[in-house]
């Protein structure tokens, strides 16, 4: 009998310890997460674990009222994100499998379009530089010299 009750305690450590172990599905995203750059400044737009979520959200929506609406805020602008994110490196954030953007998502095998249009690199500030310079290409079929052709 003493014998009996301790293997039922011991199956229910198992047990418990089992339901420990298994990982949530938050926990094993992260743990598959590539390494990313840090981004510049102490935080993002919104908080971290927020972002990693919903960023898409974001863009998508600001976009399709920016677009649709004429409404523009800065908030939620890709062009910050692109100034806190380019890498180090390569200054860019999807030349490379490794650069913030492209990193999850070549993971998650996530195709974005936007880099068709949009510049993957902030602005270059050279004096005297004209700030449309930064701003969206007038039409997607003109090669952007800002991307380096990326895409992903
Ligand atoms: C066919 C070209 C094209 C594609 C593809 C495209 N955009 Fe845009 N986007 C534009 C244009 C044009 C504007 C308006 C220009 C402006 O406001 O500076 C704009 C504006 C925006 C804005 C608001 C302005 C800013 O800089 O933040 C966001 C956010 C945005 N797009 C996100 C996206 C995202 C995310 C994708 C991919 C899912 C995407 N766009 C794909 C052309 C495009
Ligand atoms: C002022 C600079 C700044 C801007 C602008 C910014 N970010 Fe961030 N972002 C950061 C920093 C710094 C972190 C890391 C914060 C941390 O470690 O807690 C971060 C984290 C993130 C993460 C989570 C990364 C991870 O570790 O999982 C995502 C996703 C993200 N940003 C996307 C965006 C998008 C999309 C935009 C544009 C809408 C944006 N960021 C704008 C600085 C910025
Ligand atoms: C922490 C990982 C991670 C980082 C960093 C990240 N993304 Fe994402 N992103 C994802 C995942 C995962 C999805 C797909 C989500 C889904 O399918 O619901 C996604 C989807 C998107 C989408 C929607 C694509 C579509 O067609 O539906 C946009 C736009 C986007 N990301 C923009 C960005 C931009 C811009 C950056 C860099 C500033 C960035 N993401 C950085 C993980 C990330």
């Amino acid at each position: 009998m003493a014998r009996l009750s301790s293997w039922l305690r011991l199956a229910a450590l198992i047990g418990a310890a089992a339901v420990l172990a298994a990982p949530s599905f938050e926990a094993a995203a992260g743990a598959d997460k590539p390494k990313l750059e840090h981004g510049k400044g102490d935080k993002c737009v919104e908080d971290t674990d927020f972002m990693r979520r919903n960023h898409m959200e974001l863009l998508k929506h600001h976009r399709d009222e920016t677009m649709h609406q004429g409404i523009r805020t800065t908030k939620y602008s890709l062009k910050q994100c692109v100034a806190c994110h380019a890498s180090e490196k390569t200054g860019s954030v999807a030349a490379t499998k490794e650069d913030f953007c492209a990193a999850c998502h070549s993971y998650a095998g996530v195709k974005l379009d936007c880099w068709d249009c949009h510049a993957t690199k902030p602005m270059a500030k050279k004096p005297g530089q004209a700030e449309a310079q930064a701003e969206v290409k007038a039409s997607p079929l003109m090669p952007n010299p800002q991307n380096g052709g990326a895409k992903q």
